[in-house]
């Protein structure tokens, strides 16, 4: 039997509603959510409906899609993550694309703010969920930026095991979602898989309950999935030291976070985090270095081979004993007035002669073609403003050979960009 306090709160609730909407009008969408799953609350404790057909069917399908898209609490991370990705593209050199993967992306909400502020034709973006029954509404959202793949990607299962390449994107993004798997350390990993060395992964999530988040989204059967009960004993969101805990845990190199605001009950709303994959191989799980090996078909462990064309100044020096020292293979090529090499590791080309440079990718090329280029010739150039070029195999030919003079038709281009390639930095 309801008690009397009850019977005056259930009485008085639309008028709390009325005067939180007038309070609060930016809130709608997500005041209209609880009214919404509210209404059903009986059906849905019964088991008679999943609080998803509620949330994603008739008008809550269009709530959610102002929450995820332009909905307070969630557009300035939008923003947040579409800087974060603009800001690498920046960095590019020009010619260079990102690779983009979306997790969990559902209505579509940070793709639609994302892709209109990236460059077209150059980056690529993969739209994925668990569930593919999201993708028709994203297409239609999307349709200007007819690019985007769609394709089913299950956080919980293996990449591989679901046709990904390991080691193949600069970034993965998503919003909300990383929460929602079983076990975090799991999921983590498997995204740290998926990206390329340096690679990063951002998204924005929930960090502690609040009462609305739980009233619409904890209602649904994917909130109580977790089983990682000794990380996340009683639900799933975790603060921002825990990501980043996490992540670590799970093989990221580096982690930073961004405060959300503090709910009324305490604890902070939506967060930010993000994370880098290491550079280096060390760190690289070992399936990854398999897989990229695999696909090269050459042997060549993800990586692990350099061509460094050093400076005088001894820079270059000091990069190659470094690299060499962390099991990396180095080959060097300085400047010289005649073309030589040692038959190894070592050569020498005249910068003014096409032929040289020509002789230069045959041979290399004829070896094992290197995956990763670093350009110091620059720095001895005393008027010119001094700066590290760092690329990848297949960026090779758009950001080195401009610089070299040398016509890329001349060069075995297919050879060198027969690689997996590596974000860039620098
Ligand atoms: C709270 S919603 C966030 C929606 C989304 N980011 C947006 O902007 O619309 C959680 C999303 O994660 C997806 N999801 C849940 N479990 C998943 C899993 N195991 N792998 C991938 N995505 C999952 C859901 O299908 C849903 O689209």
């Amino acid at each position: 039997m309801p008690t009397a306090e009850f019977d005056r709160v259930a009485a008085s609730a639309d008028d709390t509603l009325r005067e939180y909407v007038e309070q609060h009008p930016g809130h709608l969408p997500e005041a209209l959510l609880c009214v919404a799953n509210c209404a059903e609350l009986t059906s849905i404790l019964r088991g008679e409906k999943e609080a998803v057909q509620v949330l994603f069917g008739g008008s809550g399908a269009d709530l959610l899609d102002q929450f995820y898209g332009d909905g307070l609490f969630t557009c300035h991370w939008l923003a947040a993550i579409a800087a974060t990705v603009q800001e690498a593209a920046k960095a590019l050199p020009e010619g260079r694309g990102l690779r983009i993967l979306e997790i969990g992306a559902g209505t579509g909400g940070l793709a639609s703010y994302l892709l209109p502020q990236l460059e077209r034709g150059l980056h690529s973006y993969t739209f994925t969920d668990v569930s593919a029954s999201f993708f028709s509404g994203a297409m239609q959202k999307l349709a200007g930026f007819p690019e985007v793949e769609y394709r089913a990607y299950d956080l919980e299962r293996s990449p591989a095991e679901q046709d990904y390449q390991l080691g193949s994107y600069d970034f993965v993004i998503g919003t909300n979602c990383v929460h929602a798997v079983g076990d975090v350390r799991e999921a983590l990993g498997h995204l740290r898989d998926l990206l390329a060395p340096g690679g990063s992964l951002v998204f924005m999530d929930t960090a502690s309950p609040q009462l609305w988040t739980e009233t619409v989204f904890g209602l649904t059967s994917g909130w109580w999935s977790l089983t990682d009960r000794e990380l996340r004993p009683v639900q799933p969101l975790m603060e921002r030291e825990q990501w980043e805990k996490v992540l670590k845990e799970a093989g990221f190199d580096e982690t930073a976070s961004l405060p959300g605001l503090t709910g009324p009950r305490g604890g902070e709303g939506q967060i930010g985090v993000l994370a880098r994959k290491a550079w280096t191989t060390g760190a690289a799980p070992a399936d990854v270095e398999e897989a990229t090996a695999e696909e090269s078909g050459e042997g060549v462990e993800l990586e692990t081979s350099w061509l460094v064309f050093a400076d005088a100044g001894g820079l270059g020096d000091q990069l190659v004993s470094r690299l060499r020292e962390a099991g990396a293979r180095c080959r060097v090529v300085t400047r010289g007035s005649a073309y030589a090499s040692d038959g190894q590791d070592q050569f020498t080309v005249r910068a003014e002669a096409p032929e040289d440079w020509t002789q230069l990718v045959t041979e290399v090329v004829a070896d094992a073609a290197p995956e990763r280029f670093v350009y110091l010739w620059t720095l001895d150039e005393p008027a010119a403003p001094a700066k590290l070029m760092t690329c990848s195999a297949a960026q090779m030919p758009c950001c080195i050979w401009p610089k070299l003079k040398i016509p890329s038709a001349r060069l075995p281009r297919s050879e060198w960009t027969n690689h997996p390639w590596c974000p860039v930095s620098g």
